[in-house]
């Protein structure tokens, strides 16, 4: 039995990983315990599974994985409360079943607005009853900057944002602290977070919401990253930037494509892929693990994207984009739950 990644960085870090419930049993379920101390639902949490429909919600997936959490003494990060994706249409239909975003009466639209944020209140409320005392860590608002948006503070134009305004993340934030309490921790995440103009957007938002006295109390870094982008130094400048504010860091969807974006050149199965691409990849999270280890006083947890390289979303993209070529290979596991050279570079 290889070390537990999670006794290798004890001393500095919670090490988590992101789940779908049938990935709670067997061998994917024994890694679990071995290796990590703390666990995300990939989806079962998000609202289209949650509430699928106005009050009906659907709690039994999600369940399994707050019982895992609680069985196994694992810390739970529950993702995620607001998204633009992953959310279903009716939230943005008004009574009479017309999409709010078309809306031209000034009127009506102040009412569907107000229709909105109550809905929003009352699918907060509703998980957060549920699932406080479970919960350590709550993705309260997931990418709401988007850097290509057309307004100068780079807030993503979701239909959350064209009918709300920012009001959806401050009605967000403050409906997790009425019901969690002040114990509770609240994260803003997002991607591309390294420092840039993406990260100062960020910066700009979280400090006026600060200012304004909504309660966040971290940020969460997806890493879904590359061998080679972005630079190491550029995440942990932007970690730190966040910290200066008096707020946590966690990374909470690391996980790193050994193919750039859109995944061309990619290889035809994963046994072609080189083994000079798997020492590459090592090289690349021990850089990260360095570096993460040497500033683990402003990070508190650490989130792959996924257990081992059988099951990740990158192959999705892959489908998408690559005529189904590429499949990708971006955890520090096999496809047959082995360690990789990856493995070995963040434990030694
Ligand atoms: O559950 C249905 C299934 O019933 C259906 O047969 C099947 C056919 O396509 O789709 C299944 O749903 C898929 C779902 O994953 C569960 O497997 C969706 O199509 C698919 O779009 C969805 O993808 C997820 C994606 O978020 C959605 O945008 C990925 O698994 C998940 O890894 C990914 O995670 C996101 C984070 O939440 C936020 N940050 C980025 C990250 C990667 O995109």
């Amino acid at each position: 039995e290889v070390e537990p990644l999670k006794e290798r960085y004890e001393d500095s870090f919670e090490i988590g990983a992101a789940v779908e419930p049938y990935q709670l049993e067997g061998t994917h379920g024994e890694m679990l315990k071995h290796h990590y101390n703390s666990i995300t639902a990939e989806n079962v949490m998000k609202p289209i599974n949650i509430q699928p429909e106005e009050g009906k919600f659907n709690f039994e997936e999600a369940d399994k994985i707050v019982k895992f959490a609680k069985e196994n003494d694992m810390k739970l990060r529950f993702h995620a409360l607001v998204w633009h994706s992953q959310v279903p249409e009716w939230f943005f239909l008004d009574r009479k079943g017309n999409p709010m975003v078309e809306e031209t009466d000034p009127k009506q639209r102040e009412k569907n607005k107000k229709l909105l944020l109550k809905r929003l209140e009352k699918h907060i409320k509703k998980i957060v009853l549920r699932y406080r005392d479970e919960v350590d860590y709550w993705d309260v608002a997931n990418e709401v900057i988007d850097e290509y948006a057309s307004n100068d503070r780079g807030l993503r134009e979701s239909k959350w944002y064209q009918i709300t305004g920012t009001d959806y993340i401050k009605t967000a934030f403050k409906t997790v602290r009425k019901y969690a309490g002040e114990d509770a921790k609240l994260y803003i995440n997002d991607y591309n977070t390294h420092a840039g103009q993406k990260a100062d957007l960020l910066y700009n938002l979280v400090r006026d919401l600060l200012e304004q006295g909504v309660p966040i109390d971290g940020v969460g870094h997806q890493s879904h990253i590359q061998l080679d982008w972005p630079q190491t130094d550029e995440i942990i400048e932007s970690m730190e930037m966040f910290a200066e504010l008096g707020l946590d860091n966690q990374i909470t969807e690391l996980d790193v494509s050994i193919y750039g974006w859109p995944p061309t050149g990619a290889y035809p199965t994963y046994e072609a892929i080189p083994e000079e691409v798997h020492l590459a990849q090592a090289e690349r999270y021990n850089e990260l693990f360095q570096a993460f280890e040497e500033h683990d006083d402003i990070i508190s947890n650490i989130t792959f994207w996924g257990i081992a390289d059988d099951h990740t979303w990158l192959d999705d993209r892959a489908e998408n984009y690559n005529d189904g070529i590429g499949k990708d290979a971006p955890f520090v596991f096999d496809i047959n739950f082995n360690v990789k050279p990856s493995y070995w570079s963040i434990i030694d």
